[in-house]
């Protein structure tokens, strides 16, 4: 188990915060006063994507922690994302602002079930969705992200059977693109597992002309529908570049910021869920980190990602093998503006 530092009693409180502060200035203030780097991923609030120093997708935001010559890394996303930040740049202080940020997919599989799995499969090779522990990790042989998997998937030889943990959708869909016969363990993400087939059917029949870009988190009905699936970072170099001025995005929500400044005269239609609808692709976990906790959390430095050695170092070992067996990278993570 990783242990993630809680702030002292004494550190400053979201209730003792001055509404007048200008926060965006705070935290330029701290980040340039204390050597810190902000990463965010895509599914973060529009005015944390806005002041963050790189935006990106999970194996981009790997690779930014990874590289950082910064004192502190500030994650801006979930709990396993801090955790990678750490497990690569140990001499770092890593901070979160939510200590509570976690995701369905960690919650789903907990260390010791998924050693007891893997211990009853002894001749599978284990490939891990990054989305999980540092346990998990620790257990596992290769981490993939969605935008790796496949390529690392096709570097395995085919005789090695593999065991695929904890997204039985990404895996599922895996599968199928790469011909394999994968042992899955039962994780969603609650995010894009609500997404409703029927209701996308009913919006495409208005939207004839607007392709369907969906994350491979979503389940396989939404999915036989899609005329591209990939990572976040995939999906919006999809909907960008892409001749079409309309698109229907199966993914979480504050991905469409990033999306209408890249291109700002298309339209993106949020895909429905299940009651037609709802607002509801909305990561809950994300959605825990706000300017505030941020700035705190820049102040506090904390909660802060700590674990013990040896963890870290077995987790290290899956991590490097996915760095090492990534595609070459097309584009440095991106800054910005
Ligand atoms: P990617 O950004 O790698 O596509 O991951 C999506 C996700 O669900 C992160 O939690
Ligand atoms: Fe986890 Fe899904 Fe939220 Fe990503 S969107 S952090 S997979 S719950």
């Amino acid at each position: 188990m990783s242990t993630v530092v809680l702030p002292e009693p004494t550190a400053q409180k979201l209730s003792s915060l001055d509404p007048a502060l200008d926060l965006w200035a705070e935290i330029d203030r701290l980040r340039r006063e204390k050597n810190a780097v902000i990463l965010a991923h895509y599914y973060q609030d529009p005015e944390i994507q806005d002041l963050a120093d790189f935006v990106g997708d999970s194996l981009d935001l790997s690779r930014a922690a990874a590289a950082t010559d910064a004192d502190m890394i500030v994650f801006c996303g979930v709990r396993f994302m801090a955790e990678v930040a750490k497990i690569l740049s140990p001499g770092k202080k890593v901070v979160l602002p939510d200590a509570e940020a976690g995701c369905s997919l960690e919650e789903a599989c907990p260390p010791d079930a998924f050693a007891a799995f893997r211990a009853e499969h002894p001749d599978h090779v284990a490939i891990t969705y990054i989305n999980c522990s540092a346990g998990v990790k620790a257990h596992s042989d290769i981490i993939v992200t969605s935008s790796n998997a496949e390529y690392i998937i096709n570097q395995i030889p085919k005789d090695k059977p593999i065991l695929f943990a904890p997204d039985r959708h990404l895996g599922g869909w895996l599968a199928q693109k790469t011909g394999r016969d994968m042992l899955l363990w039962d994780g969603v993400c609650i995010v894009h597992d609500q997404f409703s087939e029927r209701e996308l059917i009913k919006l495409k029949s208005q939207h004839p002309n607007a392709p369907i870009a969906a994350h491979p988190e979503c389940h396989g009905g939404i999915l036989q529908h899609a005329d591209h699936v990939g990572s976040t970072r995939s999906i919006l170099d999809y909907v960008v570049n892409g001749p079409e001025q309309e698109f229907i995005i199966a993914t979480e929500q504050h991905i469409m910021h990033e999306m209408q400044k890249q291109a700002p005269q298309k339209t993106f239609i949020a895909a429905p869920g299940n009651d037609g609808s709802c607002n509801c692709a909305n990561c809950p976990f994300m959605e825990m980190n706000t300017l505030e906790k941020l700035y705190l959390s820049m102040i506090n430095e904390s909660p802060r990602i700590e674990m013990p050695e040896d963890l870290r170092i077995r987790a290290l070992g899956s991590l490097e093998k996915m760095l090492e067996m990534s595609p070459p990278v097309a584009r440095a993570p991106q800054a910005a503006e």
